[in-house]
């Protein structure tokens, strides 16, 4: 599974942590930046992760800024993009089994690492269920 992570300033360290942690794990790793604490605009590292995806050349996304709500709302803006901002273990497997969701979100500034790290693992092992799901996610694309 090829794996594409972006970050803000807000959430580049953690960004980075993550992408070491799939590294571990022998997933394939696109790091689409922000690499530094310089300010940068979030809606813009959505946009690397969104295109990635729309391209076929990630299978999933990863998106880090502060809290994750900006970055999670610029991705969510996506016509295909089911962005969820992991913010408890439950929510993690949920947004699987449910919600098929092809972006994770978090917050550098909010979460633990090893919260995120077990997340991550979390909706890695879950299955989505399908069913009475598919008649939900195919009625989110309004144009
Ligand atoms: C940047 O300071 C901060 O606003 C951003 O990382 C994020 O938290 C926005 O939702």
């Amino acid at each position: 599974m090829k794996i594409a992570l972006a970050a803000d300033h807000g959430g580049f360290e953690m960004k980075n942590q993550i992408a070491q942690y799939l590294i571990s794990k022998n997933f394939d790793v696109v790091d689409l930046g922000t690499n530094s604490s310089d300010s940068v605009d979030y809606p813009d590292f959505a946009q690397k992760v969104v295109q990635k995806l729309s391209t076929k050349e990630a299978d999933l996304g990863i998106l880090v800024c502060g809290t994750g709500i900006g970055i999670s709302i610029a991705a969510n803006r996506h016509k295909g993009i089911r962005a969820a901002l992991l913010y408890d273990d439950y929510v993690a497997q949920v947004a699987k089994e449910h919600n098929n969701a092809n972006v994770l979100c978090f917050g550098g500034r909010t979460m633990k690492i090893e919260d995120v790290l077990k997340r991550i693992d979390i909706f890695l092992a879950a299955k989505y269920e399908g069913g009475r799901h598919d008649r939900r996610l195919c009625k989110l694309d309004i144009d």
